[in-house]
């Protein structure tokens, strides 16, 4: 772009003309000096990046499911592998396996899953790598980066990762994520801006209660959280119950109960008390409430005991009555009717019915409004930005989020 101001055609344009073009020059500007952009890193949510695997297993589902292939494929997400009788093979290589004595998980056998990426944009730009127009989601706000001066893979990177399982078995996740913060830091000249969705929140929160006040000073600048179900989400009794196949329709919900069930996150996932009442009835049947004090008769009630286990492993992973120690922009959408309880005729094999209460659509407003209890309880500030009307998934491309994040990154 020129930035030459010709004198003689300058000396055409009337003194009002010439202010305001000069303003507008000087807002579309892109070129400011990289040390006074702060590096970013996004985090995606619960099913928000790609996974691959890679197998060689002693047994398949089905005969038309793969038993051995060369190298890594798109597990996560390859709307293909979701087809009628293709699924049966993609779930029995997406769950994971629980062992109740070392309360671990562990993939199927012969199956390899890794979490490509790390560090780049594009397995959360897009979650399907052939179809670029379904399931683009961190897509336009990379796209704004860039156009905003950002280099993708340099001053912004992402930071995938396994979605089934909770921080407690991510270890080398966090380890890898405080090396790019200080790498990124280091080498752009600032301190670092986490953009986070959905689940990353909580991901980022348990990191970031890891980390000493001092690193936090010296490598996070700000923390912009969107959607964050700080205190769980009432749809997450749903989806262990009966299954949810909101995001893909093409699944019966009773198939992707299994995959959804072993993954460990979704229990961590459950409604927390200090976001909600406990007494607080979530799923009614006709002869049972259940309250979040009850979920260990629930696990058991709708034959899922493992899950018990895998919520007592994680409920104490993240305490989001404890403020994250960086400055908080929390962004939330409100007025999409979002699921807040269930009424079950019985637990087999029947879709709810569903009570609707205000959120994003996903996440509840209770839930998210658990960063207004930060304030005044760190001294770094904390910001909250309702954004009215909008969706869990489209408030990453709202231009109310795209507004604020300039702002945030690029001054006013
Ligand atoms: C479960 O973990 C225990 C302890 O680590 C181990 O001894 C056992 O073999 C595991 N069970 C299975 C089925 O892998
Ligand atoms: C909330 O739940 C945690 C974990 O079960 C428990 O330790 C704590 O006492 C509960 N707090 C309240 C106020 O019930
Ligand atoms: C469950 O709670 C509702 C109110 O939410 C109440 O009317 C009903 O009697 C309760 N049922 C049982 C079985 O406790």
């Amino acid at each position: 772009m020129s930035l030459c101001l010709c004198p003689n055609r300058a000396a055409l344009l009337p003194g009002g003309l010439l202010y305001l073009l000069l303003l507008l020059m000087l807002l579309a500007d892109p070129g400011l000096p990289a040390r006074h952009r702060p590096p970013v890193v996004l985090v995606p949510g619960d099913l928000g990046n790609q996974l691959e695997a890679k197998l060689d297993k002693p047994a398949v589902v089905h005969y038309l499911c793969f038993k051995k292939t060369d190298s890594y494929f798109t597990l996560w997400l390859n709307l293909e592998l979701l087809l009628p009788v293709f699924i049966d093979c993609w779930i029995d290589n997406i769950r994971l396996i629980y062992n109740e004595t070392s309360r671990t998980t562990r993939f199927p056998d012969g199956v390899d899953v890794r979490v490509p990426g790390f560090g780049q944009t594009f397995s959360l730009e897009f979650l399907d790598p052939h179809r670029i127009t379904v399931g683009s989601y961190f897509h336009t706000i990379v796209e704004s980066l860039v156009g905003w001066g950002y280099t993708r893979g340099e001053d912004v990177r992402g930071a995938p990762y396994d979605w089934r399982r909770a921080p407690n078995e991510n270890g080398p996740y966090f380890e890898a994520l405080r090396k790019m913060i200080e790498e990124m830091s280091q080498l752009y000249g600032g301190r670092v801006v986490l953009v986070a969705h959905s689940m990353g929140n909580m991901y980022m929160l348990y990191f970031l209660q890891q980390q000493p006040q001092a690193w936090k000073d010296k490598y996070v600048r700000a923390f912009v959280s969107l959607g964050a179900p700080w205190g769980g989400v009432a749809k997450t009794l749903r989806v262990l119950a009966s299954g949810d196949n909101n995001r893909i329709p093409v699944i019966k919900s009773l198939r992707i109960r299994e995959q959804q069930r072993s993954a460990v996150s979704t229990s961590w996932l459950l409604p927390y008390n200090y976001s909600w009442s406990p007494e607080k009835v979530f799923v009614r049947t006709p002869t049972t409430n259940y309250t979040l004090q009850d979920y260990h008769q629930f696990f058991q009630d709708i034959g899922f005991e493992d899950g018990w286990l895998m919520r007592q492993d994680t409920e104490g992973l993240v305490d989001a009555t404890v403020p994250p120690g960086v400055q908080m922009h929390c962004l939330y959408g409100t007025g999409v009717s979002t699921p807040d309880s269930f009424y079950y005729e019985s637990f087999s094999d029947h879709d709810p019915k569903i009570s609707f209460g205000d959120g994003d659509g996903t996440v509840n407003l209770q839930s998210v409004l658990q960063c207004q209890a930060w304030r005044g309880r760190q001294k770094q500030q904390v910001s909250l930005l309702e954004l009215p009307g909008s969706e869990h998934i489209e408030m990453l491309s709202n231009t109310a989020t795209l507004a604020y994040l300039k702002r945030l990154l690029l001054g006013p």
